[in-house]
């Protein structure tokens, strides 16, 4: 063979893998149209569903608004590269006022007013799957995968929900449910060993003892339904029954997490997870089973395959509201659709023990003070058993001063709040012990013979909040919103004793922060309350003559 032959002979080798790669790039574009449906999937993450159509190179999603967000990008040579950036809205999201709903998918956490921009770097495996790294704004990249779907997996279709009847008391939550709930300190990055270790926390830190019960399991917990259709835990919770059991050994309760939606909001990793649409009473079962005492139902994707009406609302919250009575075991019944529609006038209807009357809290002062003081005209549509919920506490994240945490302490124990703590228990420094623990405040909170607060006064940023208790008496708040230190008073005679032997009987007066007694001499109480901080009195009668 002489050298040129030889030459030859590579050229044409070269030549030919050449041509062989240039016809492989050309099957492999022309079969990987990605017009179609599409899940985002992450292990043990969340899923998102996307609705994709090509037009030559270039690549959109045409998913209904809401839903996903909106891609946009190219597939080039096997590469597929797709932008969703999302605005959020100013007012909306974590933070946002009475009955604002959190945006669904890839803008969720973004603060209002910012841009969160998610980019998925994928290369095609094959016609039905996409290797793909997503990069969000400001979190770590997570590597999933696209994987072509139905569009009745991608979107489904709505269920008519159950003609309207009032669901029968369950019995439960005679007072506001009190506990902790995983969602403001670890959103859906947390698994089985730190739900543990908060309940550990929370019987040794005297939390238990200070009457927070129920451990919530938030969003993050599901990766599907097995073939039986039954929900299954992912690999951040591989056994809930267990850890029920486990909750349970340490005297307390626990609680899950689910939404009327195909899937969840969307936490840090993906998007969605597993809903209880289609399923509904298989999944009240199956919490029972397990043992679970307690369901936060969280309305999220339900927009999508719902309408929303006030009628697709409670319909939607009165089928879960029905399946759990069916399983017989008591579980106390969480909604969570942002307040929208009032449902504080028709929570309860629902079977609801207590509804979210507002968008998410975020551990901001402006936030928890927006969505505290919103709800004084709406706590009248407090009933034994039906509560209206302000949202978790956010007391110990770290976001706010010891006084705003006190405000937020006091003013939601006035309003009868639900109390879920939402820090981390396992590491509370003392102040947020003091905070979280004090007895006297919570006792105000959880009074048997419920009686809604009213505003006394308010005066520019200061406000007095007074809620009768039991025992003749009154807790009083006196709520300094403003920037500077402010004096703030009322007078003993604005609060009605039921005696009629006012003014022949002495006043006592108990600082409830202070943990001391308070002069009741005088026609007035007057304290300097400090820059976003509260004053909180309870008065009561006492035995002896005085004045
Ligand atoms: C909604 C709820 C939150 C939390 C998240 C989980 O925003 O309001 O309390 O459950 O969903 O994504």
């Amino acid at each position: 063979m002489n050298v040129s032959h030889f030459h030859l002979r590579r050229w044409a080798k070269a030549l030919a893998a050449v041509s062989l790669a240039i016809l492989g790039a050309l099957i492999l574009s022309a079969q990987t149209d990605l017009t179609g449906y599409w899940a985002f999937r992450v292990k043990d993450g969340g899923v998102n569903f996307f609705q994709l159509q090509q037009t030559g190179d270039a690549v959109a999603s045409v998913a209904p608004a809401g839903r996903g967000g909106s891609l946009a990008g190219t597939l080039k040579d096997g590469k597929l590269h797709l932008v969703s950036t999302f605005n959020m809205p100013a007012g909306a999201g974590r933070g946002a006022a009475p009955g604002a709903a959190p945006a669904a998918g890839a803008g969720r956490g973004a603060a209002p007013g910012q841009a969160r921009e998610t980019v998925y770097d994928g290369v095609v495996e094959n016609a039905n799957r996409i290797a793909v790294t997503m990069t969000t704004t400001g979190r770590d990249p997570l590597k999933g995968t696209f994987e072509r779907v139905t569009r009745e997996e991608a979107y489904p279709t709505r269920i008519p929900p159950p003609d309207l009847r009032d669901v029968p008391d369950n019995g439960l939550a005679r007072t506001p449910p009190m506990g902790w709930n995983s969602w403001n300190k670890f959103q859906d990055v947390f698994d089985d060993a730190t739900v543990r270790g908060v309940a550990d926390a929370m019987v040794s830190s005297g939390m238990a003892k200070a009457g927070y019960t129920y451990i919530v399991v938030d969003e993050g917990w599901t990766s599907g339904r097995d073939a039986n259709g039954k929900i299954v835990g992912n690999g951040k919770f591989p056994n809930m029954k267990a850890l029920a059991d486990y909750v349970h050994s340490k005297g307390l309760k626990i609680g899950t997490y689910s939404s009327p939606g195909p899937q969840s909001c969307s936490g840090k990793m993906g998007g969605g997870y597993q809903g209880s649409f289609g399923h509904e009473l298989d999944d009240a079962l199956t919490f029972a089973e397990w043992g679970y005492d307690y369901l936060k139902y969280d309305w999220c994707s339900a927009g999508g395959v719902y309408s929303n009406t006030k009628e697709d609302n409670q319909g939607a919250y009165q089928k879960m509201g029905e399946a759990l009575l069916k399983t017989g075991r008591p579980i106390v019944y969480s909604l969570c659709q942002y307040g929208s529609h009032d449902v504080w006038k028709w929570g309860a209807k629902t079977g609801g023990n207590l509804w979210r009357t507002t968008g998410d809290i975020a551990d901001r002062w402006d936030s928890m003070e927006r969505i505290g003081f919103a709800q004084i005209d709406i706590a009248k549509y407090n009933q034994v058993g039906h509560w209206n919920d302000p949202d978790m506490l956010e007391v110990g994240n770290g976001g706010m001063t010891a006084d705003e945490y006190r405000t937020h302490m006091s003013l939601w124990c006035l309003l009868a709040a639900p109390l879920m703590a939402g820090n981390d228990l396992r590491t509370m420094t003392e102040e947020t012990k003091s905070i979280l623990m004090n007895t006297d405040v919570i006792a105000i909170d959880q009074d048997r013979e419920f009686k809604p607060v009213y505003r006394l006064s308010q005066e520019g940023k200061s406000e007095v909040l007074v809620r009768p208790v039991t025992g003749d008496a009154y807790a009083v708040g006196l709520f300094n919103r403003g920037d500077a230190p402010a004096e703030i008073g009322f007078r003993w005679d604005a609060l009605k004793f039921d005696t009629g032997l006012y003014g022949f009987r002495r006043l006592q007066a108990q600082d409830l922060w202070k943990h001391e007694a308070v002069a009741t001499t005088g026609d007035e109480f007057k304290a300097t309350v400090p820059r976003h901080g509260v004053v909180m009195l309870k008065v009561s009668v006492g035995g002896g003559r005085g004045f």
